[in-house]
């Protein structure tokens, strides 16, 4: 397990930038935190860093698609979903694992919908501040978590 203190919001733009320099195809990515931890801000640091355009939070269009970097990034919010059936319905089992590009689910932790390896990104606020930390659950995701540490 890695702990990352973040304490300004460059700082978790920042983090998310130092992880699209290690993302490949076909990664996935369970981002956990309370609202406003920063999830959406990691995920448009790390779109931004692989050169896609400006990220905003999928909270109503619950799947944001980001074109146009080294690596397309399906950015998804289970947020407001309450049944399983819900995110099937989303198409998320097509996303996930698509070797063109990367997942980022932000409230993954509600449901089991990530593959059984994948990088566990819990932020945490900390004071006004925010700590980030990384697990993985998997070798992949574990390498991921390491480089970052
Ligand atoms: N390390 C940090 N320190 C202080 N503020 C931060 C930090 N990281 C992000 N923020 C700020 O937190 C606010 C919420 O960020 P963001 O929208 O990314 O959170 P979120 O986890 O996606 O929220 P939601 O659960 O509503 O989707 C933003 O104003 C952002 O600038
Ligand atoms: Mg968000």
């Amino acid at each position: 397990m890695t702990t990352i203190e973040l304490p300004d919001t460059g700082a978790t733009t920042a983090l998310g930038a130092r992880l699209a320099g290690l993302v490949q195809g076909g990664d996935a990515i369970a981002l956990v935190g309370d609202l406003g931890a920063g999830k959406t801000t990691l995920v448009a640091g790390l779109v931004a860093a692989l050169g896609g355009p400006a990220a905003q939070s999928p909270t109503f269009s619950l799947v944001n698609e980001y074109i146009g970097g080294r690596l397309v990034v399906w950015h998804v919010d289970l947020y407001r979903l309450e049944r399983e059936a819900e995110v099937r319905e989303l198409g998320l089992d097509e996303i996930v694992g698509d070797r063109r590009g990367i997942a980022l689910v932000e409230w993954a932790d509600k449901f089991d919908v990530l593959p059984r390896d994948h990088l566990r990104l819990e932020l945490m606020h900390v004071g006004t501040a925010r700590r980030a930390i990384l697990s993985g659950t998997g070798p992949r995701g574990t390498a991921l978590a390491t480089a970052l540490g």
